[in-house]
């Protein structure tokens, strides 16, 4: 639905009645902001002749790039030449004269059918990325690599990224990121049918560092009312909201593991240099790929790589028959980070595991892949190396 932001309530009462019925009213021209923030749906902001030309001009020019399909129609008192240049430069899409509420009717209804067109016939102007962490063991580092791993792809506040923890009985994401959740996935249970936008929202908790967190339950004995089907419903219409979804998971083939997996695009498999976990992530591999999940977007990512178990990363490609596509080594520094409340790529961006896992991350979005895994391994072979060192000292 539209909205129409202008400080005179007169002016805004009038630009109103000029957009379709439902079109949200804004006086203050700093609340735009924010309300767009999680409205990705709004196709058309109408700015009207009291809002401050250079903060129209600004805004126009971010969205520019950050929302192509939300158009920026101004209202102005007068149109001139000069106002017309600025505004087109500005990527605003429609300018209009304020005493035409027709006008503004038009270039309203321009912007909804361009939204449209953007959207596609199917309507899904926004398909975020679903990214699965999962390993059948548990204590592996699934949680620690899901968290840094939904940092690193937030690249600094540039990418929308949602963590969702599907732990349901004992997930532990909030606590990893000191967040206080007055909501979380329990209190969707009901809605299947019924779940949107703005009430996924409510439950969502921010994180200081431009994540938004889906909480576990607080008790565990909601986890069989959050049904396959509420799962589904929330990541499908979280792929509407951001860039991003991470997941993290039970280590089991649990009803709502299965629901993640199967809308999963990319899944990080997790695994450590023992035996039983190998043997396990291999049967995981082997029902991926009977139930077609992510083929050719599945990830391996070995934590604690440097273990001397007797077993390194080549070991590892060879028995589970794919490459290790991030090494993460054995680190109090990441123990003491989560402990402190603070993932380590937060708490220690130049921290050898920090780079594998922006790296990581880089895969994930896309980025020309360098070949990570040789790179890593010599880092890790660095820290073995540094370890030794001490050691024999
Ligand atoms: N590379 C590492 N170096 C040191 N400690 C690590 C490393 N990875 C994880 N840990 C620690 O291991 C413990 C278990 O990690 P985590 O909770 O992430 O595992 P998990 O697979 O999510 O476990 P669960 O199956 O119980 O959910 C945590 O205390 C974490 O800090
Ligand atoms: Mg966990």
């Amino acid at each position: 639905m539209p909205v129409v932001v202008d400080q005179d309530t007169e002016t805004l009462a009038l630009l109103l009645k000029a957009v379709p019925s439902g079109g949200h009213g804004i006086e203050f021209f700093d609340r735009l902001e924010p309300w767009l923030a999680n409205r990705p749906e709004e196709y058309v902001v109408v700015l009207g002749p009291h809002v401050d030309i250079a903060d129209a001009l600004s805004m126009s020019n971010g969205m520019r790039l950050s929302r192509p399909a939300t158009s920026v129609v101004l209202v102005r008192e007068d149109v001139d030449a000069m106002v017309l240049r600025e505004a087109m430069q500005a990527g605003v899409r429609d300018v209009v004269q304020s005493g035409d509420p027709d006008a503004i009717t038009d270039a309203v209804e321009r912007a909804y059918q361009l939204y449209v067109a953007l959207r596609g016939p199917g309507g899904a102007i926004h398909s975020g990325r679903i990214v699965t962490v999962f390993s059948p063991k548990g204590g592996v580092g699934k949680t620690t690599m899901a968290v840094n791993l939904a940092l690193a792809l937030t690249d600094r506040g540039a990418r929308k990224v949602c963590l969702v923890d599907l732990d349901l009985a004992f997930g532990d994401v909030a606590i990893t990121l000191q967040l206080f959740p007055s909501h979380s996935i329990e209190h969707a249970i009901g809605s299947e049918d019924s779940l949107d936008g703005p009430m996924l929202d409510s439950l969502l908790t921010r994180h200081p560092d431009s994540l938004m967190v889906l909480a576990a339950p607080s008790h565990p004995d909601v986890l069989d009312r959050v049904t396959g089907a509420l799962v589904s419903r929330v990541l499908r219409q979280l792929r509407e909201q951001f860039d991003f979804i991470v997941v993290d998971t039970a280590p089991a083939f649990d009803d709502q593991t299965l629901t993640a997996l199967d809308e999963t695009d990319e899944c990080v498999i997790v695994a450590t240099l023992d035996v039983p976990t190998l043997k396990n992530v291999k049967v995981a591999l082997e029902t991926l790929e009977a139930l077609n999940i992510a083929p050719g977007h599945r990830h391996l990512l070995l934590n604690r790589a440097d273990d001397q178990v007797g077993l390194g990363p080549e070991k590892v490609e060879t028995i589970l028959g794919m490459p290790v596509a991030a090494l993460i080594p054995t680190s109090l520094d990441i123990a003491a980070a989560t402990n402190a409340g603070t993932p380590i790529l937060a708490a220690n961006p130049g921290h050898v595991s920090s780079a594998a896992l922006r790296n990581l991350a880089g895969r994930l979005t896309g980025e020309p892949a360098a070949p990570v895994a040789a790179a890593d391994r010599r880092v890790a072979g660095d820290e073995r190396g540094a370890r030794r060192f001490r050691k024999r000292r």
